[in-house]
């Protein structure tokens, strides 16, 4: 069982995977990117993740010529190839390399690019602390790009204050999303959570969430929510492939609830990882 690494069809060691440095993704920042998650060997809704990759590289401009099922099967075979059971894929496409020019008369052969690395196996509830940062992102967050400057410099300013994680507001106070997390909040029993209109990626996790509500016969609302409403919130958790749903206990320093995870919290985080014993065991 080791970790590998994929370019454009060649299977590696990751220390040995290289591209070129006039990649555009390297010079331009041209670049988009997915991350699944293995358990048990199986990744978790990987066709929904491939489909959202096209969407992102099609947005960007970036040409796409591989089929969807061309992908679930390089993605298999390197996994088989790695023999992990629990592990994160991460898959970048970029327009490929050319001598630096902003544009070029002639497109490159666009890039493809995977590592899958070991991950920790999960199933408890995680807890974390957040704190709001504006959001200085550009107006096309439902393409899942590379250039995620804005949401490290974000990331390190919340480390420093002790918080795992940071939460996004437009100058008017509406909230947006985490550096790499959706958002959901709970007030009297309401589940809600940003719409796909507050320039946010279209988490596939946050979707799931959504369907979990509805067949919980939760009441919830997609919409614009500020910042002073969310921290009113008796309940908030973010959602991602890689933070599964982890409660907030704390945002900007003020106490989410009683501090400790809430009941719709640990319920749809129950329902959820469910869901992936359904799928992947
Ligand atoms: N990020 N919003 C942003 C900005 C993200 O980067 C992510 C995921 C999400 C959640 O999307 P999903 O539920 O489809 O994973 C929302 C990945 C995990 C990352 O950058 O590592």
């Amino acid at each position: 069982m080791q970790d590998l690494a994929y370019v454009n069809g060649v299977i590696s060691d990751v220390k040995d995977a290289f591209v070129h440095i006039e990649d555009r993704g390297f010079q331009f920042g041209e670049g988009v990117y997915e991350v699944i998650k293995v358990y048990n060997g199986k990744p978790f809704v990987l066709i929904p993740h491939l489909e959202r990759l096209k969407r992102s590289s099609v947005g960007m401009g970036i040409d796409f010529p591989w089929e969807i099922e061309f992908l679930e099967k390089e993605v298999l075979r390197l996994l088989a190839e790695t023999g992990l059971d629990f592990a994160n894929i991460y898959m970048q496409v970029s327009p490929g390399s050319a001598p630096r020019s902003h544009l070029l008369d002639k497109d490159p052969t666009p890039s493809l690019v995977m590592t899958i690395r070991k991950a920790a196996e999960t199933g408890m509830l995680k807890e974390i602390k957040l704190i709001a940062v504006e959001d200085i992102r550009w107006k096309k967050c439902w393409i899942k790009s590379t250039n995620l400057a804005a949401n490290i410099m974000g990331k390190k300013i919340a480390r420093q204050q002790g918080a795992g994680e940071i939460i996004m507001y437009e100058a008017d106070g509406t909230v947006t999303e985490g550096g790499s997390s959706n958002i959901f909040a709970v007030r009297s029993g309401v589940l809600a959570t940003p719409d796909l209109e507050c320039n946010i990626l279209a988490g596939i996790t946050r979707k799931i969430v959504l369907e979990i509500a509805r067949d919980r016969k939760l009441e919830f609302k997609e919409g614009k929510i500020s910042l002073d409403e969310l921290k009113l919130a008796d309940e908030i958790f973010i959602t991602s492939t890689t933070f599964e749903i982890t409660a907030v206990t704390r945002l900007d320093g003020i106490t989410i609830g009683n501090g400790t995870p809430g009941p719709i919290t640990k319920s749809i985080h129950a329902d959820y990882m469910a869901m992936i014993k359904k799928h992947c065991y």
